[in-house]
C-alpha cells in the first residue's frame, strides 16, 4: 500500500521537475542566445538611454524588441520581471524526487551491497555530501580562478577533473542507477546555488541601489554583473550533462557497464562540447566567434567511440546452445523467482506493485519480467538476491519457447 502512495508521489514530482526544468532551461537557452544576437544600435536615442544591444524577432503573430542596458537603465518603467523560480522550483521537486525515490528505499536504490556494505544513513550522509561539497569545491575553483586571465579556462579544466572524479568516487560507492542520478544531481545542485547565493543577490543589490538613488560605486557594480554573468555561463554549458545524467539513469546498460564511470563522464563531456558549438554558433552568424563546428564534431566523435567501445561481443553460440535444450517448465523458472524475486515481489512487499507469487501473478507480468531480468537485466534491484547468468538463461529459455505455467 504506500508503495503505491510513494509511486504516486514520485510520478506527481518527476512530471512537475520535467515542466519546471523546460521552464527554467528554456529561459536559460532563450537568453544566452538573445545575448549572443543583441546587435549595437546606431541610433541616437538609444544610445543615450545606455541601450547597449537590441534584437529583432517574430514569434507567435507578433514582432518583439528586446534591449539590453549594460549594467542597468537609469529608470524601469513598469514591473521588473525576475527569473529565479524556474530554478528553485526545479531543484525542490528534483530533491523531492530523489528523496522519494533514492532516500526514502536507500536499502533497495543506493546501496548495492557488492560495491559497498554500509546502514542507508551513512548512505544518505555521504550522497547528500556530494551535493554540498561540489559546491564549496567549484565555488572556489571561481573565486579564485574566474577572473584571472584565461581564468574561464582554468575553471573548465579542473572541473573537468573534478567531475570525473566525482563520478569516478560516486560509482564505487553507490548502486549505478543512483550513481549516475547522484553525479547529475550534484551539477544541477550548484546551478540552482549560482543562482540563488550569487546572480539573483547580485541582481537585487543593483536593483536597491537604482531604486534608492544612491549611486552604487562603479567597480562594485561591475562586479555584479561580471559575476552574474559568469555563472550563468557556466549554468550553460552545465545543462546538456546534467539532463545526460538525469535520464541516463533509466538505461541500465550504461550504469552497470563495468567502467560506468569513464562513459558517464564522456557523455557528458560530448555533452558541454556539442553545447558549446550551439552557443558559439549564435554569435559565428555575426561574425563575433569562430566556426564552431569542430565542437559539434569533437562531441560526436566522442558520442560515437563510446558506442563503438561498450559494444556488446557476439553471443550467437549461446543463443544456438539455448535453442536446442529441453524446454523449461514452470516449476523450474518458478523456483528462481521464488529464490531471487519473491523477497520484493511477494505477499510481503510488492516493489511498484508488482506481485508474481502466483501462476496468475507470473502470466500478468511475464513480458516484464522477461524484460527486467532477461534483456535490461535491471532485475533484481541491484541484484540484491544475487541471480546467476544461469538463471536468467533459464527465465529467457522459458519466456522465449511461450512462457509456460506447467
Ligand atoms: C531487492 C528488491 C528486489 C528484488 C529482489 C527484485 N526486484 Fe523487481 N523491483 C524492485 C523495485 C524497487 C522495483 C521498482 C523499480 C523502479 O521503480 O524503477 C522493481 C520493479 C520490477 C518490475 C516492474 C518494472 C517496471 O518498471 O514496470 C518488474 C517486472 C520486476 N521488478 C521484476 C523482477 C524480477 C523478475 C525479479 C527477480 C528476478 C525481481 N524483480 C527482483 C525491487 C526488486
Amino acid at each position: 500500500m504506500d508503495t503505491y502512495f510513494l509511486d504516486w508521489a514520485n510520478l506527481l514530482l518527476r512530471w512537475v521537475h520535467v515542466i519546471t526544468a523546460i521552464a527554467w532551461i528554456g529561459s536559460s537557452f532563450y537568453f544566452v542566445f538573445l545575448d549572443n544576437n543583441l546587435i549595437k544600435p546606431n541610433s541616437p536615442d538609444l544610445l543615450e538611454k545606455g541601450v547597449d544591444g537590441a534584437m529583432w524577432a517574430v514569434h507567435g503573430g507578433g514582432f518583439y524588441n528586446p534591449q539590453k542596458y549594460m549594467v542597468a537603465p537609469k529608470k524601469i518603467h513598469t514591473k521588473l520581471h525576475w527569473f529565479y523560480w524556474e530554478s528553485y522550483s526545479t531543484w525542490l521537486t528534483g530533491f523531492g524526487l530523489f528523496t522519494v525515490l533514492y532516500l526514502w528505499n536507500a536499502g533497495t536504490f543506493l546501496i548495492d551491497k557488492s560495491l559497498m556494505d554500509w546502514s542507508p544513513a551513512a548512505a544518505i550522509t555521504a550522497a547528500l555530501s556530494f551535493l554540498v561539497a561540489f559546491w564549496f569545491i567549484y565555488d572556489a575553483v571561481c573565486r579564485v580562478f574566474g577572473f584571472r586571465e584565461n581564468g574561464e579556462r582554468t575553471v573548465a579544466g579542473l572541473m573537468i577533473v573534478v567531475v570525473a572524479f566525482a563520478a569516478w568516487l560516486s560509482c564505487q560507492l553507490f548502486a549505478g542507477r543512483a550513481a549516475f542520478l547522484l553525479v547529475g544531481a550534484m551539477i544541477a545542485t550548484s546551478m540552482s546555488a549560482n543562482v540563488f547565493f550569487w546572480i539573483i543577490p547580485g541582481q537585487r543589490k543593483v536593483v536597491a541601489a537604482m531604486t534608492s538613488g544612491v549611486a552604487m560605486d562603479p567597480k562594485e557594480l561591475a562586479t555584479h554583473g561580471k559575476r552574474g554573468k559568469q555563472r550563468s555561463v557556466h549554468n550553460t554549458y552545465f545543462t546538456l550533462p546534467v539532463i545526460f545524467a538525469m535520464l541516463s539513469n533509466h538505461y541500465s546498460f550504461l550504469y552497470t557497464y563495468e567502467n560506468n564511470w569513464v562513459i558517464l563522464v564522456m557523455m557528458m563531456l560530448a555533452g558541454a562540447l556539442i553545447r558549446q558549438f550551439f552557443v558559439q554558433r549564435h554569435g559565428y552568424h555575426l561574425g563575433r566567434a569562430k566556426n564552431p563546428l569542430p565542437f559539434a564534431m569533437a562531441g560526436v566523435v566522442i558520442l560515437l567511440s563510446v558506442i563503438v567501445w561498450m559494444r556488446p561481443a557476439p553471443t550467437s553460440s549461446v543463443a544456438g546452445k539455448a535453442a536446442v535444450e529441453a524446454p523449461v517448465s514452470f516449476a523450474e523458472v518458478n523456483a528462481v523467482f521464488v529464490q531471487r524475486c519473491q523477497a520484493c515481489h511477494g505477499e510481503q512487499v510488492q516493489m511498484k506493485n508488482v506481485r508474481f507469487d502466483t501462476p496468475e501473478g507470473v502470466k500478468l507480468h511475464a513480458l516484464n519480467i522477461y524484460q527486467q531480468a532477461v534483456v535490461t537485466k535491471q532485475m533484481p534491484m541491484n541484484n540484491a538476491t544475487g541471480i546467476t547468468e544461469d538463471e536468467r538463461a533459464l527465465i529467457k529459455r522459458w519466456y522465449e519457447a511461450g512462457a509456460a505455467l506447467r
